[in-house]
């Protein structure tokens, strides 16, 4: 094609924060389309955090940029040429790639948009991918109650906006955590949520016993470091924390000191507490499958009896100090 595509490739990894060097312009000509596939001019490139992971090669969930590659991104674009039936020139669509402002796509990878529905650049924001994924943290792990008190890290954002507004819907206190005066504004002004802290100018400790005087029911995690230690003594009985992302450690060349929660994230870990009292009414349930299992030798056991009331004291401290093999009893004479 007559076109001329600019792109951004990564010239070399960044070392902690990124700066421009790390990056490249380069023109190249727009390929005619194959058989199935889109000519693209973008008009929106998404820029998103987790773009900061894909520069790196440390192992993640998803290969890394190569050096000389194009930055990854979603777009949303303007069709220019189409040798797939669906698309004709003018289509808007969602699903172009990179940085750079032309793409050539398959069209079975692409969303046509209707601009008549909403801003065609909601697409990869409140309708989109962010979108996208504060409803699913919201529904299937923060999971709002009515009453309940939710902290939104990075609140003014295109995540924790969006999961914040959520939770409103539900009934909850929600409280925002934002970068200074006019992002709190923003979140209790215009989002409407019922406080906001601001992290450059607040304690959090403070300012968090002060917004959430009776704890914290769901924790948004979107940032780690201070904020996360400030919160997590504060969340009362059966919280939640939705761990979406820990922009605060993202351009760390090491793991932060103490636990490190950044592959919580990365490697959907689950990490839940529990009370065994709390489910005590499954004891039927237990036994009931490890009766069978201990009877014909599939469930091993190892008991460790120590005799009489008088032994009780030291066994006892010796189980703090791992003398105990295998579940240890006191037998008292019958
Ligand atoms: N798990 C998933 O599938 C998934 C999907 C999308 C996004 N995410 C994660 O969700 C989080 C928010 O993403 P987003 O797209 O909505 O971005 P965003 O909130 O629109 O923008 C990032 C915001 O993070 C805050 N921030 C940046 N650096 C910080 C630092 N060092 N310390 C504290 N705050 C910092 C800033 O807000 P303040 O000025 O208000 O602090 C900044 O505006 C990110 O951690 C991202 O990786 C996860």
């Amino acid at each position: 094609m007559t076109e001329t595509n600019r792109r951004i490739v990564l010239k070399r990894r960044p070392v902690g924060m990124p700066t421009p060097d790390d990056f490249a312009f380069e023109d190249v000509p727009v390929p005619e389309p194959g058989e199935g596939e889109v000519v693209l001019k973008h008009l929106y490139l998404s820029l998103d955090p987790y773009q900061r992971g894909r520069l790196s090669d440390a192992k993640s969930y998803a290969a890394p940029v190569p050096i000389g590659g194009v930055v990854e991104c979603r777009t949303v674009g303007r069709v220019l040429a189409s040798r797939d039936a669906r698309f004709a020139p003018g289509d808007i669509v969602l699903g172009g790639f990179g940085w750079q402002t032309h793409s050539v796509m398959p069209g079975k990878q692409l969303l046509k948009l209707d601009p008549a529905e909403a801003p065609v650049s909601t697409a990869l924001g409140v309708l989109g991918m962010p979108g996208l994924t504060a409803h699913v943290g919201m529904s299937d792990i923060g999971q709002p109650k009515a009453g309940e008190t939710v902290v939104i890290s990075a609140a003014s954002g295109a995540v924790g906006a969006v999961a914040g507004q959520i939770a409103k819907l539900a009934g909850c206190r929600v409280v925002g955590v934002a970068g200074g005066a006019d992002k709190c504004r923003f979140v209790t002004g215009t989002l409407g949520f019922d406080a906001c802290i601001d992290h450059r100018a607040d304690h959090l400790g403070t300012a968090l016993d002060r917004a959430c005087p009776n704890g914290i029911d769901v924790y948004w995690e979107n940032v780690g470091g201070a904020l996360q230690a400030a919160v997590f003594p504060r969340l009362r009985d059966f919280g939640r924390m939705v761990m979406c992302g820990m922009i605060a450690q993202y351009n760390d060349a090491d793991p932060p000191a103490g636990p490190n929660l950044g592959p919580v994230v990365r490697k959907r870990l689950r990490i839940q507490g529990f009370i065994v009292s709390d489910q005590w009414q499954r004891l039927g349930e237990w036994r009931a499958l490890a009766v069978p299992m201990l009877r014909d030798g599939r469930l091993k056991y190892r008991e460790d009896v120590v005799e009489g009331l008088e032994a009780t004291p030291a066994a006892f401290i010796g189980l703090l100090q791992g003398k105990n093999f295998g579940k240890l009893l006191v037998r008292l004479p019958d």
